[in-house]
């Protein structure tokens, strides 16, 4: 088993992973925006589509939002954590019979035969989590793909203002005296991240040019130790995305970035518009429209989102 996939199944299988996951739109406004982004997309296009594979699927977000529709979904992911808080929601929801939920990385798709599903989707970075393997992946989710296929990725133009910005996370809380620890840690850190930053030119770089965040060889080394590293994620250009899924024989590509819009308001603004129904209705409206100009595409929350037909 490669580290990223032993680094993955290690940190997604926290206990409270799912607990946690399921919670993101209750607690930050760029989750909002990016679910909001991809349900929208997902709901118009699922004529004609009557089976769907979601590869690390987490808590259900988009699984359980199909199987509502009526579809039959197989609901794929390496965590148990994540498998099990999906299955409680999707009774609550009564759904469950609609949905075949299966353990397993991305990293190996053999159990499934050549457009197996109408629809194959997988969003919020799962694909990159499967570095140095992530083409493989795709070409993979392809195959198994019969009309057509959906992913948003870790985008490298999207998270590279991260790493000159460590408080950008506290523009998008959406209540501070939120319990989260999440939350928590931003609002109590965030003196302490602006003191100690310094602009670190080389690292930039070097994510720019490789598209990793860590240091590959580190986090091996923490997995070794006992850690619980961060999942070793790859961060792909909008072009090269492209490139892969038409490499493929993924046809009429379009390509949009949730999020980039969000990006330019600061917390105030943001709060006040999701705090009032009308505005917060338009607002997700505008950022659709503004997050699937091919220009943005690359600057979204931290994803890139690619749909595409099969034929
Ligand atoms: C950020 S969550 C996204 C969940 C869901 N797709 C969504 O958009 O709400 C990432 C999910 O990918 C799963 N995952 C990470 N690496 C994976 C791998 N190599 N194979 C399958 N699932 C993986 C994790 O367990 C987690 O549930």
């Amino acid at each position: 088993m490669d580290y990223s996939t032993k680094i993955s199944e290690r940190m997604w299988n926290q206990p409270d992973k799912g607990e946690l996951e399921a919670e993101r739109e209750l607690t930050f406004i760029d989750d909002i925006v990016q679910k909001a982004h991809i349900q929208r997309e997902l709901l118009s296009n699922i004529d004609g589509i009557e089976t769907v594979f979601d590869g690390g699927a987490g808590s259900g977000r988009f699984s359980i939002l199909l199987a509502k529709q009526g579809l039959n979904v197989t609901h794929f992911d390496i965590s148990q954590p994540m498998i099990d808080k999906a299955k409680e929601l999707a009774q609550k929801e009564g759904v469950e019979d609609r949905i075949t939920f299966v353990k397993g990385a991305l990293e190996d798709l053999s159990a499934f035969k050549d457009r197996s599903f109408d629809l194959v989707m997988s969003f919020d970075s799962p694909i990159s989590y499967t570095y140095p393997n992530q083409n493989k992946t795709i070409k993979e989710l392809v195959r198994i793909a019969d009309k057509r296929i959906m992913i948003s990725v870790s985008s490298r133009l999207g998270a590279l203002p991260y790493l000159s910005n460590p408080i950008q996370k506290n523009q998008f809380i959406l209540d501070k005296d939120s319990k989260d620890e999440w939350v928590r840690w931003c609002l109590k850190s965030k003196d302490q991240m602006i003191e100690s930053f310094s602009l670190n030119k080389e690292s930039l770089i070097r994510t720019y040019e490789t598209g990793l965040m860590c240091d590959v060889e580190e986090s091996k080394k923490a997995y070794d130790r006992g850690e619980v590293p961060w999942s070793i994620s790859y961060h792909f250009m909008p072009d090269e995305l492209e490139e892969i899924l038409s490499g493929y024989g993924v046809k009429n590509i379009s390509m949009a970035g949730p999020g980039a819009f969000a990006r330019t308001i600061p917390n105030e603004i943001l709060v006040k518009i999701m705090n009032d129904e009308e505005q917060r209705k338009d607002f997700l409206d505008f950022c659709y429209m503004y997050d699937s100009n091919p220009y943005v595409c690359g600057m979204g929350k931290d994803n890139l989102f690619a749909k595409g037909e099969i034929k």
